[in-house]
């Protein structure tokens, strides 16, 4: 199982305190099932510090291997699309995925072995952002797109204006976003009422992942609750 979205690293955001809460956090993840990890601080304020969260993922990193060798640890970020703005977006080729993965086949290559994988980026948006903002959103998202990444919308269910209307996740699935629930949307989610719009979105197939989003060690039990209830919902191109 791959989380691709967790607060593990100990005392750089609202996520893990300290060292003791990160292994607790990963014995909860192993638990779960997890093999694969992506570790994604917060990028957006007040925590972005790149060099303190590249110095905590080295060291978390290699302290995890000695202790689950089996779960694949590798960095990201969960980049707040505001700040990305205020950064600049030079700075997106820092904040993409680590690693990037093989691009998804319909059937096995055949032919010319190309260069087709995917570099994948944690994209937050601005919870309370309204309809009518979504046109300047999906321009910022493009332009990310045509820096070569797969954008994976973080946590849609907690947006406002996609609560309202699901047809504004369906249309960045359609601009090619892969879009990320995180588990404990089953408990009503962080901003409260994530429940329902998940749900609806699971259902309609909108979701490539359930994530855990995990900032404590009890969001690994009801992400792996999550999916193990919803996991069946989630996009087959994966
Ligand atoms: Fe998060």
């Amino acid at each position: 199982m791959r989380d691709i979205h967790t607060h593990i690293l100990p005392g750089v955001d609202d996520g893990a305190k300290d060292e003791a809460e990160s292994f607790a956090m990963l014995d909860a993840a192993a638990n779960a099932g997890v093999t694969e990890m992506v570790c994604t601080p917060h990028c957006r304020e007040p925590y972005f510090n790149y060099d303190a969260m590249v110095a905590a993922y080295r060291a978390f990193r290699a302290a995890a291997q000695k202790r689950h060798p089996q779960i694949a640890i590798s960095l990201g970020f969960e980049v707040n699309l505001l700040t990305l703005r205020k950064i600049g977006f030079q700075w997106a080729e820092k904040l993409g995925f680590e690693k990037p993965r093989p691009a998804r086949r319909l059937g096995p290559a055949r032919g010319l072995e190309l260069d087709d994988s995917v570099h994948e980026f944690l994209l937050e948006l601005p919870v309370d952002a309204e309809s009518n903002d979504y046109p300047r959103i999906e321009r910022a998202i493009f332009a990310l797109q045509g820096m070569g990444y797969e954008v994976i919308i973080a946590h849609p269910e907690r947006y406002l204006a996609i609560r309202e209307d699901m047809g504004l996740a369906r249309q960045l699935v359609d601009m090619g976003c892969r879009l990320q629930a995180s588990g404990d949307f089953l408990t009503g989610g962080r901003l409260k009422g994530s429940r329902r719009p998940a749900k609806k979105m699971l259902k309609a197939g909108l979701y490539s992942y359930i994530a855990s989003d995990a900032h404590t060690v009890k969001h690994y039990r009801v992400f792996a609750k999550a999916w193990r209830k919803y996991s069946k919902y989630l996009r087959a191109e994966l």
